[in-house]
């Protein structure tokens, strides 16, 4: 069992050096990559984001004395100086998050680690059809993944991240909000960065998630889309996680859907390229154009792809 979870962590980890090493530039240059803007107003910040994801892997630290005082190997490049004023750790549920101060982007950091205990096959069969309703006032018809939903708000992160956001807001002037995490992590984000924009504003609050899966229907999404209107949804050209639960085009209101903005990272004649999606959440000529997309069109080929894992 204990052999089970390090293999896990290791994925994990894995998962992530992944996504660092393709977001780095060969040679280490330190050369803006393509971004295709698709000729819309959207900007995509790619220092801000080399920033972020460095939040984002941090969280998966089991060394906490590391984390808290910000000394891993990686804490030293874009993001020395991080003020830790709050880690919380959930054993019993698997779930880690910290929230501190970044100086230089005068921005409070929110970043949240999902379990990974349940593999993805685990998703699929027992929540992937459970929506339950959201209790914010005019969201009516917001339905979200119940299973995703109830580690935020129904574990100690809601009341332990509101409370030390708060208090970073008191003692640092009232900065902005940086939410952030990575696949499962990303959908616990998700909840977060609309719950602080619900308490401090939606001008306050930005969400960055990299390779999260698909959090609730079609209602949420652009109820989302209102609400956190600064966010950035980085998907990855080989990765299955955003593919999940399955969107049908046909069956939008039974069924899940991505809220915007997507930013796809992908290879272009061996060019790293930011692709930023278009306002749909689901823009057919992004991440859904790749691998992944005969995940959207027939339940068969999920069952078949996800056998192959
Ligand atoms: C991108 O983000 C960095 C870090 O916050 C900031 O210094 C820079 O001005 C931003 N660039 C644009 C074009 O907004
Ligand atoms: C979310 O948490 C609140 C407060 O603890 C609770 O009243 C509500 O039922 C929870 N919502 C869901 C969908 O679990
Ligand atoms: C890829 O990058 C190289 C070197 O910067 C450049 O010459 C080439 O045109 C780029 N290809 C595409 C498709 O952008």
């Amino acid at each position: 069992m204990a052999g089970q979870r390090w293999v896990g962590k290791v994925a994990a980890a894995a998962v992530v050096a992944l996504l660092l090493l393709s977001t780095a530039l060969p040679g280490g240059a330190r050369r803006e990559p393509d971004v295709n803007n698709n000729g819309r107003s959207f900007v995509f910040n790619y220092t801000l984001t080399k920033a972020v994801v460095e939040y984002a892997a941090a969280v998966y630290m089991t060394d906490l004395t590391a984390l808290y005082t910000w000394t891993c190997s990686r804490c030293n490049d874009l993001t020395r100086g991080f003020e830790m004023t709050c880690i919380i750790v959930d054993v019993q549920n698997c779930l880690q998050a910290f929230v501190g101060v970044d100086h230089n982007l005068n921005a409070i950091i929110v970043s949240i680690r999902g379990t990974q205990e349940n593999s993805i096959q685990n998703w699929i069969k027992d929540l992937i059809w459970k929506q339950v309703k959201l209790n914010y006032p005019n969201m009516p018809n917001a339905k979200v993944h119940i299973g995703f939903y109830s580690s935020y708000n129904n574990t100690v992160l809601r009341p332990a991240i509101t409370n030390a956001v708060r208090k970073a807001r008191k003692l640092h002037g009232h900065s902005d909000v940086i939410v952030t995490g990575h696949s499962m992590g990303g959908a616990l984000a998700s909840f977060c960065a609309l719950d602080l924009a619900m308490s401090f504003g939606s001008n306050n609050v930005h969400l960055m998630t990299f390779g999260q899966p698909r959090v609730g229907n079609a209602a949420f999404a652009s109820y989302f889309a209102q609400y956190v209107p600064y966010t950035v949804r980085m998907t990855h050209e080989r990765d299955i996680v955003p593919h999940l639960p399955p969107y049908f085009f046909f069956l939008p209101k039974l069924t899940y859907k991505h809220f915007p903005r997507e930013v796809w990272e992908h290879e272009v004649d061996g060019n790293t390229t930011y692709q930023v999606c278009d306002g749909s959440g689901e823009d057919p000529n992004c991440c859904r154009w790749g691998a992944g997309a005969c995940f959207d069109s027939a339940l068969e080929c999920v069952c078949a792809v996800l056998e192959r894992f």
